[in-house]
């Protein structure tokens, strides 16, 4: 044996070499796509935990979607998208002084984490308000809708004519823009705010009605309404606050807004419409003698869906029609009711009952389950649809889809090989001519 490098030893010491710095290039062209996919993924879970926070922490002041309501500011705010980082992470965390904005973080008395603070700061400067919207809706956290309503016009040419009229009719206009939606129709008051039409209310002196509305009640949803209104429009808010009594009733209707739906809302009231509603109305809503069609023309247009939704809820006493409200929640009964809106474009004039006992012509009943399940399988499809598109990117090149970790084990794992192999061919050469020679 000679001590001179072989010419195999050469070639796989520089075969090794080769695939490590091959692996590495791969690795290195990868690297930057690799970051910037991390980055975006990561941006895209955050900004989905921070839907979830807005509709639990937020919406209720700054609107379904981020739109803003009354004095309570927007937050889908190109300002707002070009803030300095940390800026907008202490307006969220410290709130503002003597404003209605809570503090946020768990560091001033708030609910909310570090962590969770800068999920919002990126749902503000780069989050999807759309999305946003069918979160809150998908929640259940829509109820709080704000709404504004028209004053009746006829009502409110007969205030003209009270002592002082003017002043109630422009309190009763800022109200239908700025009130109603916490306070109600008509100042009864909702499940979010009390009633300012009311006998307690105007046994209050002007000075403590004034300095709420001007102030607001920290730490309630009551916002104070001196950078939204003027002085003199304050004074006519409580002049009508004390005067309610003289109003005439139905001025401030409820508003007809639909109800909010998403592909999610409308596929779980269809199963809950299926689950509970159809042994009496129908699988389609048709009706059955049982109960009457709520699939028809007249019905869906004459009953606003806030109707629909009262008289689920309430049931029908002295019916056959039970009382709902006990047993769903409100965003249930809401699902339904965006199901059954769906009828409308394509509600018969005339309803044609089924027969009792789901005794229908199998036919019907076939295309009642295709269809069912069709639009659910489709509705699911379209929201699968969505997710995938949120974080859409391109496909990526094979090499791109390329651990590092993968490439170094395949490369390192090759040059050791091929070193083994050619040990070995080397060994078997060394070898031959001993064994020759003896005999
Ligand atoms: C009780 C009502 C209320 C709630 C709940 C609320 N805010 Fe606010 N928010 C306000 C008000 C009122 C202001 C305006 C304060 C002012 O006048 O500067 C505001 C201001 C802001 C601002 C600054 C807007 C700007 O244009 O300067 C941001 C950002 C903000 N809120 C984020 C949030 C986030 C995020 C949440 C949920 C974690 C939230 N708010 C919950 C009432 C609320
Ligand atoms: C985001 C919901 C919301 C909006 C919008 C709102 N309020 Fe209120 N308001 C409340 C809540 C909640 C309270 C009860 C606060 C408390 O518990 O102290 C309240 C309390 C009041 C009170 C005190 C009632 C009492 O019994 O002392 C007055 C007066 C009032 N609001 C007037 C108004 C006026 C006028 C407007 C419109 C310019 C308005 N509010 C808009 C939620 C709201
Ligand atoms: C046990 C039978 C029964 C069940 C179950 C039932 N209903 Fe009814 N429903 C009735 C009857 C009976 C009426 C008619 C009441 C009347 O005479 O005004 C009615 C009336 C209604 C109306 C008003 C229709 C109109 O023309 O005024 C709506 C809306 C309605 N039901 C929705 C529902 C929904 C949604 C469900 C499922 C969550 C449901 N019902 C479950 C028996 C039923």
């Amino acid at each position: 044996m000679n001590n001179r490098p072989r010419l195999f030893e050469i070639l796989a010491g520089l075969l090794a070499t080769q695939f490590i710095v091959f692996g590495l290039a791969i690795y290195m062209l990868n690297e930057p796509t690799r970051i910037v996919e991390a980055q975006a993924q990561t941006l895209s879970i955050q900004i989905d935990d921070a839907m979830t926070l807005y509709a639990e922490n937020c919406s209720v002041c700054h609107g379904l979607a981020g739109e803003g309501i009354g004095a309570t500011p927007p937050l889908d705010n190109p300002a707002l998208q070009s803030m300095a980082y940390d800026d907008l992470a202490k307006t969220i965390a410290r709130g503002r002084f003597d404003t209605a904005m809570p503090a946020w973080s768990k560091e001033d008395g708030g609910p909310l984490s570090d962590y969770q603070i800068s999920e919002l700061v990126a749902l503000v400067q780069s989050g999807d308000w759309n999305a946003t919207q069918d979160r809150v809706v998908n929640l259940g956290l829509a109820p709080l809708v704000p709404f504004t309503t028209e004053p009746d016009p006829a009502l409110l040419a007969e205030v003209a004519k009270l002592p002082d009229g003017a002043t109630l009719q422009t309190a009763i206009g800022i109200y239908a823009a700025n009130c109603v939606a916490c306070h109600g129709a008509d100042g009864l008051g909702t499940g979010i705010a009390p009633a300012l039409n009311d006998p307690a209310v105007r046994e209050k002196t002007a000075d403590e009605l004034t300095r709420t509305v001007t102030f607001g009640n920290p730490g309630t949803l009551m916002a104070g309404w001196d950078n939204t209104l003027t002085a003199e429009e304050i004074d006519a808010m409580v002049t009508l606050v004390l005067r309610w009594d003289e109003v005439p009733t139905g001025i401030l209707p409820a508003p007809d807004v639909p109800i909010p739906t998403t592909a999610e809302s409308i596929a779980l009231g269809a199963d809950l419409f299926s689950a509970n509603c159809s042994r009496c109305h129908g699988p389609e809503g048709q009706g059955t003698p049982r109960a009457p069609a709520l699939n028809v023309k007249a019905f869906l247009t004459d009953t606003s869906d806030q109707a629909i939704q009262q008289i689920i809820t309430q049931g029908v006493p002295g019916t056959a029609m039970p009382t709902w409200g006990d047993r769903m929640t409100e965003a249930d009964i809401q699902a339904i009711v965006g199901f059954i809106r769906q009828w409308e474009p394509t509600a018969p004039e005339v309803a044609v009952p089924t027969r009792p006992g789901g005794g229908g012509p199998p036919w019907m009943r076939n295309t009642t389950n295709a269809t069912a399940s069709g639009s659910t399988q489709q509705m699911n499809a379209n929201v699968q649809g969505q997710g995938q598109g949120q974080g859409q990117t391109q496909t990526p090149a094979w090499w791109q889809t390329l651990d590092w970790r993968i490439l170094l084990l395949i490369t390192g794992g090759l040059s050791v090989a091929f070193t083994l192999i050619f040990m070995g061919y080397e060994a078997l050469r060394n070898k031959k001519p001993k064994d020759a020679t003896p005999s």
